[in-house]
């Protein structure tokens, strides 16, 4: 297998030991090539001629680099062109450290992170366009001659209109279980641009990095400029196996917290009862969900303000004291009142941003993005603002809200931190004015180096990476997270689709998906109870509505369904994940299941996402079991009589397949798959 990669490596021109690098620079490359580095030198001179100074390898456990160290025949400029690559598995890294020692900055006006080339055939490129409320949409179709462009110019944000994610399917539209398939993406939370140049011989040149766009970076003598990583990996049988190839890559090699750490199963109080807290409020909802069985709450936004108070999104950002007149004793009875019933205590913030209508403001008006004579433009609630995150004094004010809160109450478990605005006022008070075009990049770079602050003192707390939903869905933010809050749109079917590609890249238990109310407030629609909770069964679970309009129906099967995840925790939370029946291919059902390595056990998911007479519905063949054991399976998350269990070999249930009991519309089912002793 291992040679296999090696050659496809080769075809693509992912140099591996022996091969040369292959980048086009701008200047001497074929100029019919499209750049993936061009830089303009202090002279005014845009072309870079570069020849290989030296080749280094280096091998550490799980992979090995290789770095094409790259000099410029004219100028002081050195690149580096780094590539790793993993032993156990077809995954490659590569970015690009670019640095100089000419008299005065250089620009760098394209620095991509990588550049691959894929042979001509029938290939076709899915990306993951979408919007607030709809992420991920797969969006393919067949490679052609000319350029495609995906990019994100959100500024904070950057996977809501389109993900920084691509998948090539090289032997004709993807599939989960065929054919070649490489699947990238960029880890970096800011604007990104990802290009495929078919060219007249069809051959498809993709390239991955920051964009460009008013964001030409100014690169300081002896400064070293480092892009981002693009991740790729390679499967010889569909989408399927690089989803998993990126999962154990995710989990092994810290792109996420704590990867094998169980997910608290939780309540958050936003959809139940949004800016509406009151401590009375707030010790019901600790109850319920301790007597449903949960073991964390979540008080979301609406808890902090001084002079303004924050009753709706208009005002209060960045005043992070406890709003008295909602809270009059504070957090403490809080916490220690949900520490008397065995749950665990979260709290939401946003600590990028401030309002207007804030004391903040009145204070630091220097410490928000603003262009020198002109109107702001405000985003969320006509009043918010985002903070200038290039200030080191910025970086201390948001390093210090997480502090002080730990500090002063360090039995907090969990932080949600949220975003919930663009990049608009495209101007930095604290930057200097020759390199405001540095402002896209050096906003991220210093939320990271906070976000890194944070995680050195407190390695242990919780963090879900929440951006109005899943605006900030990428590999850059999420080694200083646990999970993402997938999507706003909490509406159990639309999450079947949006929750399908979030798996293509990132494992269940950072996707945390939460029984919601119904009707749904965004959609309207009625979902019965036992779906809700069995699709927040496949994530981290959670439950998000007003648990004091619950039904006695409903809190039975919420309790029901917490206690069996439970049980199902660690092969959600870490088993292999194989996808059967997408939601998007019009089968009227969705199916997937988790299996451990053993292959001993297993938890398989059905529902029904439409019902009409006479539908024909496909068996579903299970996927990653052994063929040669026999399996029980069992019902959960039912309250009342079960179906009397199933029992098949493996070989059965994988090449027969079984018929899933989905006689309804929103008729859905979970099987524990255990052996049969
Ligand atoms: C957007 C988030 O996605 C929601 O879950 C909620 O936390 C609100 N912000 C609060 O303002």
């Amino acid at each position: 297998m291992k040679t296999k990669w090696s050659i496809l490596l080769l075809f693509m021109g992912i140099p591996c030991m022996t091969s040369a690098w292959n980048y086009p620079v701008f200047g001497t490359s074929n100029v019919l090539d499209l750049p993936a580095l061009l830089v303009q030198h202090a002279n005014g001179d845009q072309t870079l001629a570069l020849y290989t100074a030296a080749v280094e390898t280096d091998t550490a456990a799980q992979y090995t680099d290789k770095v094409y160290v790259l000099r410029d025949s004219l100028y002081p400029v050195e690149v580096r062109l780094c590539y790793r690559s993993y032993t156990a598995y077809a995954m490659w890294e590569m970015w690009m450290e670019i640095s100089h020692q000419e008299k005065k900055p250089i620009l760098l006006k394209r620095f991509d992170s990588g550049h691959f080339t894929i042979p001509q055939g029938n290939v076709w490129m899915t990306h993951f366009h979408g919007d607030w409320a709809a992420e991920g949409t797969p969006t393919e179709s067949k490679l052609e001659r000319g350029t495609i462009s995906i990019q994100n110019t959100d500024g904070t944000r950057n996977a809501h209109v389109d993900a920084p994610s691509v998948v090539f399917a090289l032997d004709g539209p993807l599939e989960e279980y065929h054919g070649r398939t490489v699947a990238a993406t960029l880890c970096w939370s800011g604007n990104y641009e990802l290009r495929c140049n078919t060219t007249n011989d069809g051959q498809h040149h993709f390239y991955a990095g920051i964009s460009p766009q008013a964001s030409e970076y100014v690169l300081s003598p002896k400064e070293t400029f480092i892009t981002p990583h693009l991740a790729v990996a390679y499967s010889e049988s569909g989408m399927n196996e690089c989803s998993r190839i990126f999962h154990r890559w995710a989990r092994e090699t810290g792109r996420i917290n704590h990867p094998s750490m169980p997910r608290p199963i939780l309540l958050n109080s936003w959809e139940g009862i949004y800016f509406d807290i009151t401590e009375e409020r707030m010790i019901a909802m600790i109850d319920d969900i301790a007597d449903m069985g949960g073991e964390l709450f979540v008080m979301d936004d609406g808890w902090f303000g001084g002079k303004y108070a924050r009753n709706t999104d208009n005002a209060a950002l960045g005043d992070w004291k406890v709003d008295t007149r909602k809270l009059p004793n504070g957090l403490q009875p809080l916490i220690d009142h949900a520490h008397a019933r065995g749950i665990r205590f979260g709290i939401w913030i946003e600590p990028e941003f401030t309002n207007t209508l804030s004391e903040l403001f009145e204070q630091h008006p220097d410490w928000v993005l603003r262009v020198h004579g002109r109107k702001l433009r405000l985003g969320r609630g006509d009043t918010q603002l985002v903070l200038d995150m290039t200030n080191p004094k910025v970086q201390d004010f948001v390093f210090n809200i997480v502090d002080n809160l730990i500090t002063t109450y360090p039995d907090i478990a969990y932080i949600k931190w949220d975003a919930n605005t663009s990049l608009e006022n495209y101007g930095s008070p604290y930057l200097p004015k020759d390199k405001q075009s540095n402002l896209y990049i050096a906003y991220h770079q210093g939320l990271q180096k906070t976000l890194q602050r944070i995680r050195a003192k407190y390695p242990d707390v919780i963090i879900q990476n929440c951006a109005s939903g899943g605006g900030r869905a990428n590999y850059g933010l999420m080694p200083y997270f646990d999970e993402m809050w997938v999507s706003d749109n909490n509406d159990a079917l639309q999450r079947l689709f949006i929750w399908w590609t979030a798996s293509y890249f990132f494992p269940a238990n950072t996707l945390a998906q939460h029984v919601g109310g119904s009707p749904y407030h965004m959609t309207g629609r009625n979902l019965p109870i036992k779906f809700r909770c069995d699709v927040a069964m496949f994530g981290r679970m959670g439950l998000e509505l007003n648990s004091r309009h619950m039904s006695q129906d409903e809190q039975v099967q919420c309790a029901q369904a917490i206690q069996d995840y439970k049980q199902i925790r660690p092969l959600v939370q870490q088993g292999n994940l194989y996808r059967l029946v997408s939601p998007y291919a019009d089968k009227h059902t969705m199916s997937l299941m988790f299996v451990n390595d053993q292959q001993t056990e297993a938890v398989l998911y059905g529902f029904r996402t439409d019902f009409l007479k006479q539908q024909y519905i496909e068996k579903v063949r299970l996927k990653g079991l052994d063929a040669d054991k026999t399996y029980r399976l069992e019902e959960l998350d039912v309250v009342g009589k079960k179906r009397a269990p199933i029992v098949l070999s493996g070989k059965t249930l994988m090449e027969e397949g079984i018929d899933l009991p989905l006689y309804s519309d929103f008729a859905s089912v979970v099987y524990k798959i255990s052996i049969e002793k």
